[in-house]
């Protein structure tokens, strides 16, 4: 039993779940598309985890909650940038570093990717504060697969009209320009980032997001 449980353990070591990412300003249609991405891995039989950022642990879902209500007083964008690394600690130690590392895949609402684009493009931290917080968080862990929802804000801002909005959502348009500016920019920087035009019908988009987990299933020789 104990040899079973130690060769299961050695399988799963060599080898680690993917890590996948979902990115996108607000009114891209984020959570729609989590769905599809979680019917691709469904399909194929994937053994997945979903979660969130800023978020996925009891801590980290209460620091989420200072994020994003209202105060009376003024919040700095480094204040930001500290709650969300701290959220983030906690989510990677407790939950997403010992999923992928016993097998398990790990669908993640949200990484580091929306640091670099909220906190640094678009409240103008300086890159190496986000460097600094990233090797000390998690340093050679980074997503396998990372999707980003490309909007322009004004039409982003048009499909929440409707809805309560928090905090961020209540930012003008200038900061959701430089949020798709720093999205932009990543996606340009790294190869692991596949960007999506979320200006398309939810179905049309829905159907590239799937096609681009099967193109990654496909290149990790599960499908
Ligand atoms: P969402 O769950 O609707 O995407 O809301 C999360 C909000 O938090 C969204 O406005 C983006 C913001 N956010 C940051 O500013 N920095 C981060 O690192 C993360 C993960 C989220």
């Amino acid at each position: 039993m104990a040899r079973e449980k130690e060769k299961a353990k050695d399988v799963a070591q060599s080898n680690p779940g993917c890590f996948i990412t979902l990115e996108g300003s607000e009114g891209a249609g984020k959570s729609t598309n989590l769905d599809a991405v979680c019917a691709v891995l469904d399909a194929h039989g994937i053994d997945f985890y979903q979660t969130r950022e800023p978020g996925g642990t009891p801590m980290s879902e209460a620091i989420r909650g200072l994020m994003l209500q209202s105060w009376d007083e003024p919040v700095t964008g480094l204040t930001e940038l500290l709650l969300m690394f701290a959220a983030r600690q906690q989510h990677v130690t407790s939950q997403i570093r010992p999923r992928l590392a016993s097998g398990q895949w790990v669908v993640c609402d949200r990484f580091t990717d929306a640091s670099y684009a909220y906190q640094g493009a678009a409240r103008g931290l300086p890159e190496e504060y986000l460097n600094t917080l990233e090797t000390w968080v998690h340093n050679d862990l980074q997503p396998d697969l990372t999707l980003y929802l490309d909007l322009d804000p004004l039409l982003g801002a048009q499909r929440i009209a409707n809805r309560e909005k928090d905090r961020m959502e209540n930012e003008q348009w200038v900061f959701f320009q430089a949020v798709r500016e720093g999205y932009l920019a990543r996606a340009k920087r790294f190869d692991r980032i596949t960007t999506v035009d979320a200006s398309q019908p939810l179905e049309v988009v829905g159907r590239q997001v799937a096609a681009a987990v099967e193109k990654f299933l496909h290149r990790r020789g599960v499908a």
